[in-house]
């Protein structure tokens, strides 16, 4: 590992984002030792004026009442808390920079940075519209200066861009002041324990690498739900829509991990290659393969407009034209307001040919990966019922890590992700190819619908979703098991 000073910049430091993510995952870090003391800085950068003890202040709840278990929790949030210096300035003049410059040279010179590298680190906890103007000036004002080596990163937060279009402008304007290598594009499903188990599960075991494609598979869900809606967040959510805030990046991305060739080593860039293609082999998509929905009193958020066509539930079924997975459909379903928070990946099997015992009604073998809440796997498979007679009945072999994995904390996404980029690994984040293939997915149908040509079916809050969404499952192959 590297040693030296390590300045972690958060911008946007008095906002939502940073608050409820970004600080407690930097605690959580520092807790477990992984942020020195001796080597580490915390800055957070605002346009605010406040002081840095009202910025602790502002944080310290968040951190109370995180994993607060343990005797000296207390403690811990205090030391931490004293790592942290606020300084405002605005984010498109170079004034503000300049002094967050200066402060952290201070840092590294007093904590005497020549024996070692200077490595610094901005995370921008912003909303895209500042990226240009914060890049700019972090590339003009505050870049690593040693000469010792080091580097300089930077971390930006989705949406990363409207459509294709503004991605891409996006991306060129941050390509013109940092490299690839530096820059870190989160998508905190990433992060996620089970998703990050998705290569494991896949090219680690015998069982699945025979069955793993079009002909036993016949379908894959990727599903979203959550049981609130967008609770005070309708002004951004309004300009987004649920395509933009979670099937584009986070379901995508889930997909690519579960359709992807075996890569040929762990290197980052092998499995961003393999994922860029997965997202080039998907097909246009179909209107008819698009059901929309929006809740019922989504439209009384007093920042959204009372005429919105903005869907708050979307069903997308997406089409892999290659030789693995050409006929499965990937069916990408997402949702606000709806009757349960969950995600889960379940990759349906087909009917088993010649079936004797004629159990094809109590359901398909069927393998679900629970990400959350409650991690788990399990596999549906059919067995003899207990008992004198030969029924058969369906039976789950469970992998429920709460049971298997009893003590053991998983940590939180961005946790693992800010370690990911002190330590320099892009693994877990969006190459700019890879946001370049996803937008091309969507971008046709997000126009059409930002365009008023299809429109979201209202569905009430609390529900499944729009009716239509349960058909299209069903054409697109899906077969419910009964009396699960
Ligand atoms: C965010 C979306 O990216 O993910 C939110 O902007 C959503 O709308 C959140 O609520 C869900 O994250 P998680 O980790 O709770 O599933």
């Amino acid at each position: 590992p590297e040693t030296g000073t390590l300045s972690i910049v958060v911008l946007g430091a008095s906002g939502d984002l940073a608050k409820k993510k970004t600080f407690p995952a930097l605690f959580n870090l520092y807790r477990q030792g992984f942020l020195q003391p001796s080597e580490v800085h915390i800055f957070g950068y605002a346009r605010t004026k406040i002081s840095d003890d009202e910025l602790r202040n502002r944080i310290r709840g968040y951190l109370i009442h995180g994993k607060g278990d343990s005797p000296e929790h207390p403690e811990a949030v205090s030391k931490f808390l004293q790592l942290i210096k606020y300084i405002s300035g605005s984010y498109d003049t170079e004034e503000g920079f300049r002094l967050l410059d200066k402060e952290i040279y201070a840092h590294e010179v007093s904590r005497n940075s020549l024996e070692g590298t200077s490595r610094r680190l901005f995370y921008l906890a912003l909303p895209p519209s500042v990226y240009p103007s914060v890049c700019k000036m972090i590339g003009t004002c505050c870049m690593n200066k040693s000469d010792l080596g080091g580097w300089t990163r930077i971390v930006v937060e989705k949406p990363f861009g409207k459509d294709l279009e503004t991605a891409e402008k996006l991306s060129t304007q941050i390509g013109q002041l940092f490299e690839e290598q530096q820059i870190y594009r989160i998508d905190h499903y990433l992060g996620k324990e089970l998703v990050q188990n998705l290569l494991v599960l896949r090219f680690a075991n015998r069982f699945f690498l025979p069955l793993w494609n079009r002909d036993n598979i016949d379908n894959v869900q990727i599903v979203f739900r959550e049981d609130f809606g967008t609770d005070g967040r309708g002004g951004y959510f309004d300009q987004y829509g649920i395509i933009r805030d979670i099937i584009q990046n986070h379901l995508l991305q889930v997909l690519c991990l579960v359709a992807m060739e075996k890569p040929i080593s762990l290197k980052p860039e092998h499995i961003r290659d393999e994922k860029v293609k997965v997202l080039q082999s998907v097909l246009e998509i179909k209107d008819e393969e698009v059901v929309l929905g929006q809740y019922e009193g989504y439209t009384d958020d007093e920042t959204v407009p009372d005429n919105s066509n903005t869907p708050t539930f979307a069903t997308v079924v997406l089409r892999i034209h290659n030789e693995r997975w050409e006929g499965v459909p990937f069916i990408l379903k997402a949702g606000k307001a709806l009757n349960s928070r969950k995600a889960e990946i379940r990759v349906q099997f087909k009917d088993v040919p010649g079936d004797i015992f004629k159990c094809k009604k109590q359901g398909r073998n069927e393998f679900v990966i629970r990400l959350q809440p409650l991690e788990a796997m399990y596999m549906k498979l059919t067995v003899k019922q207990p008992g004198l007679e030969m029924h058969t009945v369906q039976s789950e072999l469970d992998l429920s890590y709460m049971q298997r994995y009893q003590g053991v904390v998983i940590p939180e996404a961005c946790e693992r992700l800010i370690l990911d980029t002190i330590r320099g690994d892009q693994q877990h984040f969006v190459r700019r190819d890879e946001l370049k293939a996803a937008w091309e997915i969507f971008t046709p149908l997000l126009h059409r619908i930002d365009r008023g040509e299809l429109k979201p079916s209202p569905y009430k809050p609390g529900s499944r979703g729009p009716v239509e969404a349960d058909e299209l499952l069903e054409k697109a192959g899906y077969v419910q098991t009964h009396g699960y």
